[in-house]
């Protein structure tokens, strides 16, 4: 019997965008078990907290029975190690990710070098697509249709909404 893969795909997802999901379901092809794992980092100052970035994900990904939602605090590999996952999936989009790519690859496998790193490229209508992006977009009024599932879109401009009502009561 060949032993089973489960990659973990981890990320802020704040929100999460047809980019990322185009890689999770490249990547539940490919190995036996995602789990797309969010991170919980305070310095990031996210627009979603970690619950509404999981109930979106595990929303929107509902469809696939391979694919699991989890969030991590930590170190990367040490909650790799911990869920018995032997790959780290990275989506990577221009040059411009490369370098920063190609760094947390190398730091983690010299931390945990049984930990493979895999890139995987989305198709090419989400290849400058990013969450910083769609935030800036759509905080500015702009459409940022075809970009995220509707039901992310929808809680997006909603979010947008009340923060622009909560600073108008300042
Ligand atoms: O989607 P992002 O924000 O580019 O994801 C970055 C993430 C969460 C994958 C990265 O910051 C990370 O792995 N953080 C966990 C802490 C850690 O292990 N740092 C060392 C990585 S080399």
């Amino acid at each position: 019997m060949t032993q089973e893969i489960s990659a973990i795909y981890p990320g802020s997802f704040d929100p999460v965008t047809n980019g990322h999901l185009d890689i999770v379901e490249r990547g539940r092809s490919i190995f036996d078990r995602v789990v797309v794992a969010v991170s919980v980092n305070q310095d990031k100052n996210p627009l979603f907290t970690i619950e509404e970035r999981i109930e979106m994900l595990r929303d929107v990904t509902r469809q696939w029975d391979n694919v699991e939602i989890d969030q991590f605090d930590g170190l990367l590999v040490d909650y790799a190690t911990s869920r018995g996952a032997s790959v780290i999936l990275r989506g990577i989009r221009a040059v411009t990710d490369f370098d920063y790519e190609f760094q947390m690859a190398l730091m983690n496998r010299r931390l945990a070098g049984s930990i493979e790193t895999v890139f995987l490229v989305p198709a090419e209508a989400y290849e400058y697509l990013s969450s910083s992006l769609v935030k800036e977009v759509a905080s500015l009024g702009g459409t940022v249709s075809g970009l995220l599932p509707l039901l992310v879109e929808e809680l997006l401009s909603a979010k947008l909404e009340a923060l622009t009502d909560a600073d108008k009561e300042l």
